[in-house]
């Protein structure tokens, strides 16, 4: 599958500057997932924290060959990914470097396309890219939504601040007037959701007056912590646990989603 006018893979950048709503999880879970589905997927790690690489690699790479090389080198992306040990799923890791890019492109006339610019340079032979966006709406989520295709919020209901949301909706609607106006908002994933509190639900709802919720849920799960403490995507830790049947459903109405445009 691919994106029609460019013929490029289907960029879909993970973003919400909240810290802690399950970005990283989501991002690996989906790219797990999407392997499982024979798809050739890039797990893109943009977080100078690493979680997303620290599930594949024991060790965090060398700076110019992590993500930092794209920003700094202006490496393209199909000379840095790495194999992962699940089948389909390669990897672009996070360096603590990433960290400097705000002060290194600061004033650089390309600063905003560093990736875009890499991602196109070569083909990565990927079916699917998924960036995995820092805590913020700082140089690199910029970098990200530059250059996606599709825009996924994970959202823990818990944490949610309509001022936060308006915040990253008017930032992507001012990327995709001035600099990519291919960006599709797909939508909002409620994640460490819990079906017996009612909160959950109240505030579910008036979300939904400003961007589309998926269906899927994902729950509050212990086997999510579990699994990231073992450094295991959920599919390797429980693939039959309910929490893997979400990330597997959810998986499947983000494909619909983009299907339909
Ligand atoms: N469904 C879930 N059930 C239980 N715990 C979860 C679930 N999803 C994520 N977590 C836990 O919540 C914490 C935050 O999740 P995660 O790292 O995915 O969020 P993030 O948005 O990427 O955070 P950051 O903004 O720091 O990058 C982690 O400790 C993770 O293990
Ligand atoms: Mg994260």
């Amino acid at each position: 599958m691919s994106t029609s006018e460019t013929n490029g893979p289907i960029v879909l950048c993970v973003a919400n500057q909240k810290g802690g709503v399950g970005k990283t999880t989501t991002a690996i879970n989906v790219s797990a997932a999407l392997a499982r589905r024979k798809k050739r997927v890039l797990l893109l790690d943009l977080d100078a924290q690493g979680n997303a690489s620290s599930i594949f690699l024991s060790a965090p790479p060398a700076a110019e060959k992590s993500a930092y090389g794209v920003f700094k080198d202006r490496r393209p992306i199909a000379t840095l990914l790495e194999r992962t040990r699940i089948d389909g799923l390669s990897l672009l890791p996070a360096n603590v470097h990433l960290a400097e890019v705000e002060t290194l492109l600061a004033g650089a006339v390309d600063g905003f396309f560093r990736l875009s610019d890499s991602l196109s340079a070569a083909d990565t032979g990927q079916d699917f890219v998924v960036v995995d966006c820092p805590p913020n709406l700082g140089l690199l989520t910029v970098n990200a939504f530059v250059s996606a295709t599709h825009l996924l919020i994970p959202l823990q209901t818990a944490k949610f601040s309509l001022d936060g949301l308006r915040t990253m909706l008017d930032t992507s609607a001012m990327i995709r007037k001035r600099f990519n106006a291919g960006l599709s908002l797909l939508g909002a994933l409620i994640t460490m959701h819990n079906a017996r509190t009612t909160i959950s639900q109240a505030i579910a709802e008036p979300i939904e007056d400003f961007i589309s919720l998926f269906k899927t849920r994902i729950s509050r799960a212990v086997a999510i912590e579990e699994a990231h403490l073992l450094n295991q995507t959920i599919f390797e830790y429980q693939s039959r646990s309910r929490v893997a049947r979400e990330y597997d459903a959810f998986t499947e109405e983000l494909l619909n989603a983009i299907e339909k445009g």
